[in-house]
């Protein structure tokens, strides 16, 4: 069960995106520590929480990608739909008592990267060219990316 490291080669170059795959990246992290320690407990909240924010982050990139007017956008869009729907069957699994971490940590690895990578990495080039400067900086209040991190994120 592979945990992962955050390194500068998953950067998409837009500082407000690389912060939720850190974030999703602890959360790997956290499965395999819950996973190890077999903290029951914690293994549901990680998980709950992981799932949960995962789809935040596609509905918030789904966001960005489409006021930067990326031409994809109808794709990547379904590529965020079937992997949802791949770990809601894990979530279903797990929720009648089967022990999917070890697979679901396995699979969650490997997809983020792949698609950090490759998808991600594909509309960054028009989002960075939207946001100028701001690619590169924490969102400004009273924008619309931080109007859509609220939305989706209600922080
Ligand atoms: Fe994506």
């Amino acid at each position: 069960m592979p945990a992962l490291t955050w390194t500068d080669d998953l950067s998409v170059g837009i500082e407000v995106i690389d912060g939720q795959h850190k974030r999703i990246v602890d959360y790997i992290n956290q499965l395999h520590e819950a996973h190890v320690t077999g903290e029951k407990e914690l293994l549901n909240r990680v998980l709950e929480e992981l799932i949960d924010y995962t789809q935040s982050h596609f509905g918030f990139e789904e966001t960005v990608m489409e006021e930067a007017g990326y031409a994809f956008l109808k794709a990547h869009r379904r590529v965020h739909e079937l992997f949802i729907r791949k770990i809601g069957q894990f979530h279903d699994r797990h929720r009648s008592g089967e022990d999917v971490t070890v697979e679901l940590s396995n699979i969650l690895v490997s997809w983020l990267v792949n698609h950090i990578k490759r998808e991600d990495r594909d509309y960054a080039g028009v989002v960075q060219k939207h946001l100028g400067a701001g690619a590169s900086e924490p969102p400004r209040q009273g924008g619309w990316l931080s109007g859509a991190l609220r939305r989706f994120f209600r922080g």
